[in-house]
C-alpha cells in the first residue's frame, strides 16, 4: 500500500492494456521497480473504450491514485489517438484516448503502443540496457502474447508504431501463427510452436537485419523451452522484466509522450 504523502513526481501508475488482461501497478521511474501491488483484471468483452476506462477507474480507486498515469495499448497510437484495433473493439479506431486519460487524473498522462512500452522498459531497465545509447545499434523487441507486438530501437531511439506482428508469412498474418495464444489454442508442442516462431524471426532477420532481438511477453519467462528452435545469426535475448515490462513501460510513456 502506498500512501499519498509518499508519492512524488517519480511514481507513475502504469497500465498495460492487453487483449486478454489489463495489468497495472505504481512504478518508480527512477529504478523501474513496482511500488504497489500488481493488479490484473480481465479485459472486458467487448474491449470497448468504456469498458477499458472503467477498469482503469477501478484500479485508480483501488490504489487511491490521483497522480500521473501512463498507458500501453495494443494498437498504433499517435498523439494520444488509437488508430488500429487488432485485438480490441473497433470503437478504438480514431479514438482520442489521451483526452479521456486527462479527465481521469490531474496528473500527467501518456499513452503509447504496448510493445513500444515494453521495449522502452527493457531498454531502460532490462535486457536492452547495454544498447540504449548512441552506437547501440538496432534492437528489435518482439512481444509474444495475445498478438505479436514490435518495438524498434535504432541507436537508442524508438521508431514508434512498427506493426511487425502483422507481416505476412506463407500467406498468414504472422501473429495468427506464432502468437502465444495460438500455441495455447492449437495446443502446439514447444517444438511445433518453436518452428513457427523460428520462421517468424528468420523473416524479421532477413528483412531488417537488427543487431539484437529481445523476446518479451509472459512466455519469455520460459525462453529455454523455445529458444533452442530459433536459429538466427542475430543476438537473441529473453526480456528480463517479462510480463512487468508492459507495466513499467506504460509508466515510462508519461515522460516519453512529454518529449514528443
Ligand atoms: C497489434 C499491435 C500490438 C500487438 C501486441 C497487435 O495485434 O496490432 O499494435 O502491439 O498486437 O499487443
Amino acid at each position: 500500500m502506498v500512501y499519498m504523502a509518499e508519492i512524488n513526481e517519480i511514481i507513475v501508475l502504469g497500465v498495460d492494456v492487453g487483449g486478454t488482461g489489463i495489468k497495472s501497478a505504481l512504478v518508480n521511474l527512477e529504478n523501474g521497480e513496482l511500488v504497489s501491488e500488481r493488479i490484473a483484471i480481465e479485459t472486458p468483452k467487448p474491449a470497448s473504450p468504456n469498458g477499458i476506462f472503467d477498469v482503469m477507474s477501478t484500479v485508480c480507486e483501488q490504489l487511491n491514485w490521483k497522480g500521473p498515469i501512463g498507458c500501453g495499448f495494443p494498437a498504433v497510437v499517435k498523439n494520444g489517438v488509437t488508430l488500429t484495433a487488432a485485438n480490441v473493439s473497433p470503437e478504438w479506431i480514431g479514438f482520442d484516448a489521451l483526452q479521456v486519460l486527462r479527465k481521469m487524473t490531474p496528473g500527467k498522462v501518456g499513452i503509447v503502443n504496448d510493445a513500444d512500452a515494453a521495449g522502452l522498459a527493457e531498454m531502460r531497465f532490462g535486457a536492452g540496457k547495454p544498447y540504449y545509447r548512441e552506437g547501440g545499434g538496432t534492437v528489435l523487441m518482439i512481444t509474444l502474447g495475445t498478438g505479436i507486438g514490435s518495438g524498434l530501437f535504432v541507436e537508442g531511439h524508438l521508431h514508434p508504431n512498427t506493426e511487425l506482428g502483422h507481416i505476412e508469412i506463407d500467406g498468414y498474418d504472422a501473429e495468427d501463427r506464432a502468437a502465444t495464444v495460438v500455441r495455447e489454442k492449437e495446443r502446439l508442442s514447444w517444438p511445433e510452436w518453436g518452428a513457427r516462431v523460428n520462421r517468424y524471426f528468420q523473416t524479421l532477420e532477413f528483412l531488417l537485419n537488427p543487431d539484437v532481438f529481445i523476446v518479451g511477453g509472459g512466455v519469455s519467462a520460459a525462453s529455454e523451452k523455445f529458444f533452442p528452435y530459433i536459429h538466427v545469426k542475430t543476438r537473441l535475448l529473453a526480456a528480463q522484466l517479462h510480463n512487468d515490462a508492459g507495466i513499467i513501460g506504460a509508466a515510462l510513456a508519461v515522460g516519453w509522450c512529454d518529449r514528443q
